[in-house]
């Protein structure tokens, strides 16, 4: 069965541009993302992985580890690192897991049968410090990721990881957040200093809390 949320991320070890890469110790008490690609040397995937390069300082800011993965070989992904770098101007900076075997992409259910038998979809996978699966998206293969909303997500997860709150439609990082229903009216007052306005019973907006 596909993986859910709130299971355990499969733990591994597997080549990588960066050195062999054991998930859980390269994770340590971080998040991580974990993201594959159908193939090398292809033009969406070229693009994508050029774009995580220009926003690792913003995963980092979050404490967050990103991995990319593609099921060819790690010979092939270093030959491929020149032309990303000279397609979209930024040198990867994070590790490229090669799984020529398909370890990774079997124990993540990355390979979807209905789409293509071999190339993995573009699966993303947040991963809690917990090593617990907080996020999965599959896109695919035609379509690029937006990881500015990847980066999004991450800023949600660890906000209601930490406050009893959820964040409404388009939220971004700064913006109101829903006090859940679990708070009462008058517990809400404690925990939330700055107040909060009542729109219906269930939907209260607060100051995000650690603003
Ligand atoms: C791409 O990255 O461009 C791509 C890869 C596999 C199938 C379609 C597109």
């Amino acid at each position: 069965m596909a993986l859910q949320l709130g299971d355990d991320a499969p733990d591994f070890t597997a080549d990588s541009t960066e050195g062999p890469i054991h998930l859980y110790e390269y994770l340590g008490d971080s998040w991580g993302v974990l993201f594959s690609h159908p193939a090398d040397f292809t033009p969406v995937c070229t693009t994508e992985l050029g774009e995580v390069a220009r926003l690792k300082s913003e995963f980092d800011k979050r404490d967050t580890k990103v991995l990319g993965l593609s099921v060819d070989s790690l010979e092939s992904h270093q030959g491929w690192t020149g032309d990303i770098k000279d397609a979209t101007g930024n040198t990867l900076n994070y590790p490229l897991l090669a799984d020529p075997d398909r370890t990774v992409a079997n124990a993540y259910g990355m390979i979807h049968p209905n789409a293509n038998s071999t190339l993995t979809v573009r699966s993303v996978f947040v991963i809690g410090p917990d090593k617990k699966v907080k996020l999965t998206i599959t896109y695919p293969a035609s379509t690029g990721r937006n990881f500015e909303e990847i980066l999004r997500v991450i800023d949600s997860l660890q906000l209601t990881s930490s406050y009893q709150v959820a964040t409404p439609v388009n939220w971004k990082d700064g913006e109101d957040v829903i006090i859940t229903t679990a708070v009462s009216d008058d517990d809400a007052k404690g925990k939330f200093p700055k107040g909060f306005r009542t729109v219906k019973p269930y939907l209260r907006l607060t100051p995000q809390p650690n603003r």
